[in-house]
């Protein structure tokens, strides 16, 4: 196969996906596994709307493709973070529900109606802007209520002005009322039940609207958290919704690497900069070609396993931006050529088992997939 030639310079590269023959690593993405996953969280959150998050390119996998696979399966509401997501995702799917979990932003009041958007208001002044804007209560909004988070939504002090406030409340026309757990995906964690309580004392006082609290994690804490709307993420990516149990989800994404280069090493010589991994014994180290400008964390140093057909290889030394250097002695040379695959997520090593190693998340690793990989799309 011909390194670079003129066929190949006729096509068209998307700032997304590289051509295969062009790029030193590809990402395979299985649509019809995120189709299995929202399956599966519908029957889990039986008589609840499952609603799809599909916010930062539907965590690195690419919303386009994502949202339009979910559409076609039945989901029919959406969550992103920007309004700027939202405008995007509106002329893929004129006719879903798109939430916009940022609230809103100074500035954006048309954006909303001219893209049919709906804000979630999280404080007396983002609730007051909007009823402003849209005088008559004509356009949807929602209302998202801190139980114990501490990052967006009307704290308790907000939410009693708001309710001593009736005149307020009768400007907004009200679709969801949401919350947000803080620690669903920690095993028994007491957060999850004082969180429930408190939104349910919310909606005690305030019963308009829908309500909707449960993320990935909170479907599966049981059904007194799905409310009418549940909110998964990365379940819908493949990734566990319960760390101490095992996955119930398809495995989503794939991501392989060419090997570059091979070179033997000798006791008294050092990997990768900072001369962090020395050589102890007679050693053959390949260069990989995938570093942290691909989302490939620095945090993976001599941490991270990769895997060469069934064989765990260890990364040794430093990620670099854009290599890594792993150990493959135990492997024959037939196997270790330049332009061989080296695993590095997918049914030897899951996202969870990366971000374990990198001592994240899987949302992280998956938000940070970079864009010089050749995307392939199954179910497309
Ligand atoms: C408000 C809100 N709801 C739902 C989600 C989805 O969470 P997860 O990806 O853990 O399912 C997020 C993710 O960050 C969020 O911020």
């Amino acid at each position: 196969m011909p390194a670079y030639n003129s066929e190949l310079s006729q096509i068209p590269m998307s700032n997304y996906s590289i051509h295969k023959n062009l790029s030193g690593a590809e990402l395979t993405i299985d649509l019809n596994a995120v189709e299995a996953n929202y399956s599966i969280l519908c029957s889990k959150a039986q008589k609840a709307r499952v609603a799809a998050v599909v916010k930062a390119d539907a965590y690195g996998t690419g919303m386009s493709q994502v949202a339009r696979v979910l559409s076609l399966a039945g989901c029919k509401t959406f969550f992103v973070a920007h309004i700027s997501e939202g405008v995007k995702l509106r002329n893929l799917l004129p006719d879903a529900e798109i939430h916009i979990l940022n609230g809103l932003l100074i500035g954006t009041e048309e954006a909303y109606t001219v893209n049919n958007l709906i804000p979630v208001l999280g404080s007396i002044d983002e609730i007051d802007r909007w009823i402003t804007f849209s005088n008559k209560a004509t356009h949807l909004c929602d209302l998202h209520i801190d139980t114990g988070m501490l990052r967006l939504g009307l704290p308790p002090y907000e939410f009693k002005i708001l309710l001593r406030d009736s005149a307020r409340l009768s400007r907004l026309k009200l679709n969801l009322v949401i919350s947000h757990l803080a620690s669903a995906d920690i095993q028994n964690s007491p957060q999850n039940i004082k969180q429930l309580e408190a939104f349910r004392t919310v909606r005690q006082l305030f019963p308009e609207g829908s309500s909707s609290l449960a993320n990935s994690a909170g479907i599966f804490l049981g059904p007194e958290f799905f409310g009418d709307v549940v909110r998964p993420g990365i379940a819908l990516y493949g990734c566990n919704p319960t760390p101490w149990l095992s996955n119930p989800m398809h495995s989503v994404i794939n991501l392989k690497a060419k090997i570059i280069q091979c070179r033997n090493a000798s006791p008294g010589e050092t990997v990768s900069y900072g001369a962090t991994y020395p050589i102890t014994k007679p050693t053959t180290v390949a260069t990989v070609s995938v570093g942290y400008a691909d989302g490939y964390l620095r945090s993976l140093s001599n941490k991270g396993l990769t895997n060469i057909n069934g064989i765990q290889i260890p990364i040794i030394g430093r990620v670099t931006m854009d290599t890594i250097m792993v150990d493959v002695s135990d492997l024959p040379e037939s196997r270790r050529k330049p332009g061989d695959w080296v695993e590095l997520i997918g049914d030897t090593i899951s996202v969870d088992a990366l971000a374990d190693a990198a001592g994240t998340i899987p949302h992280e690793i998956l938000t940070n997939l970079g864009n010089r990989y050749h995307r392939e799309y199954l179910n497309d």
